[in-house]
């Protein structure tokens, strides 16, 4: 059994079939660019190309960077705001014909790791941070996610957490190693609030990870996830699992 993993992210929108026995992707990743403004009815168009270029007649998991509860978006914080009240799930269905789940992009990728990746044999309390353009959650407990954590939106240093942490700071005036300390600031931060048994650190700058390791002293141990910036396609399949 394969599904259609949809990550729509702040600067790209990818997409692959991936087989959910395995966690594998069958064919290469597609990604088209984020339209601007992302307004729902442009980033449907993308989805709908993405599924062409597959020749999509199956199950489809999107995960977008919001809050999404029963399918509506709740929060937009790295795309357009007219997604807010959305129901983004009915209207995929409804468009594509095909049967369509829509959960958060961060969730998606826990839901990854969580059976084929970096946590797959961690027990208790285990938070994956999607460091990105944002800073996404999941938290686990015992292997059942709690569904959309927003961990990246606490205030930190008067602003959300993500402007102060999110990967895409380096771009700026701030080197890695600079980044990296304030990484560790958020993650002792979290430790105080809601102290896990484990932190997995995903996203593009995850690949790095032996880089700024050194710098993270945290009581609970810290891994780099295994499938980066390939988790929310993956997770958003696999989620796709018990729809019609
Ligand atoms: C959003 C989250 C999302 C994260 C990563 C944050 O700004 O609020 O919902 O998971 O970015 O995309």
């Amino acid at each position: 059994m394969q599904a259609l993993g949809v990550d729509v992210g702040g600067t790209g929108i990818k997409a692959a079939p991936v087989d959910l026995a395995t966690g594998k992707r069958t064919e290469k990743r597609k990604r088209i660019l984020t339209p601007r403004p992302s307004t729902p009815e442009a980033v449907y168009e993308v989805i709908a190309q993405l599924v062409e270029h597959f020749d999509w007649h199956g199950p489809i998991g999107c995960a977008l960077p919001s809050v999404v509860r029963g399918g509506v978006v709740h929060t937009a914080a790295n795309i357009d705001d007219s997604w807010i009240g959305h129901d983004a799930a009915a209207e995929l269905r409804e468009r594509l014909a095909r049967p369509v789940h829509v959960l958060n992009d961060a969730d998606a990728a826990g839901i990854a790791e969580n059976e084929f990746g970096a946590a797959r044999d961690l027990d208790g309390v285990v938070i994956l941070l999607t460091l990105g353009t944002g800073i996404g959650s999941a938290v686990f407990t015992d292997g059942v996610l709690v569904p959309n954590t927003e961990l990246g939106h606490l205030e930190f240093h008067g602003a959300s957490a993500e402007r102060y942490a999110a990967a895409r700071v380096v771009d700026g005036d701030v080197t890695q190693a600079e980044w990296a300390l304030r990484l560790n600031e958020f993650l002792q931060h979290l430790e105080r609030v809601v102290p896990p048994d484990a932190f997995i650190l995903g996203g593009g700058i995850s690949k790095n990870f032996d880089a700024y390791a050194d710098v993270l002293e945290t009581r609970a141990t810290v891994v780099p996830a295994r499938f980066r910036n390939r988790a929310g396609i993956i997770g958003a399949a696999l989620a796709t699992r018990g729809i019609r």
